[in-house]
């Protein structure tokens, strides 16, 4: 499920300039694919896109020829995202039930996924979309530290029961350090093998 102030968000959102913030970014000479340049230094063959909304991480990573697939609960952001995108895999799923029957090298969460899935559902989100990760992947995963989301602690323990070890963390998609309160943290986590 997703929390209660995604549902809030998603309420208020007009859906059609929804992607227009990241046409801005690049109007203004900003980079809109910090996630994706961070997932491409892996060099990975196949990714999940674990929340993927309305696709702006799986349709920039399949452009640079990438096999991706998008998971969201959401069939309206789906929606958007087949249409911009028909020929990608596009799946309707839950992450907390998520189950494809296969793994990728690098399964990611950008854009807050992790602290929009309800909490109660947290801890299963982690570990299934762990499960998607071949041995030797990342798990990596982007999200704002704030009230109510979950600790870095937390979080680290939810990979951990799944298996996965920290690799590496860093405050933003560009690779800037973690300071001494972040308030914004990307996770690498790698399943061992
Ligand atoms: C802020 S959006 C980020 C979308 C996309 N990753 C991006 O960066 O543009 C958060 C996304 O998480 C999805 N989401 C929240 N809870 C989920 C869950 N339990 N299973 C699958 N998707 C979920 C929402 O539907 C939404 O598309």
């Amino acid at each position: 499920m997703t929390s209660e102030e995604w549902a809030r968000w998603r309420r208020d959102v007009d859906l059609s300039g929804y992607d227009d913030r990241w046409a801005r970014m690049a109007a203004a000479g900003r980079n809109p694919h910090g996630e994706v340049d961070f997932v491409m230094r892996l060099a990975p063959a196949a990714v999940l896109d674990a929340g993927c909304g309305t696709g702006r991480v799986a349709i920039e990573l399949a452009r640079r020829g990438v096999e991706v697939v998008g998971v969201d609960l959401d069939p309206e952001l789906l929606g958007v995202a087949r249409t911009k995108a028909p020929d990608l895999a596009w799946v309707e799923a839950d992450l907390a039930e998520l189950d494809l029957g296969r793994t990728f090298d690098v399964v990611v969460a950008a854009g807050n996924v992790i602290g929009f899935v309800a909490a109660a559902d947290r801890a299963a989100a982690v570990a299934h979309a762990a499960a998607h990760v071949a041995p030797g992947g990342r798990w990596i995963a982007g999200y704002q530290l704030r009230a109510g989301w979950p600790t870095l602690t937390d979080y680290d323990g939810w990979c951990a029961a799944a298996g996965l070890e920290l690799e590496a963390r860093v405050a933003t998609w560009d690779g800037e350090p973690l300071g001494e309160t972040p308030d914004y943290a990307v996770s690498v986590h790698r399943r061992p093998g």
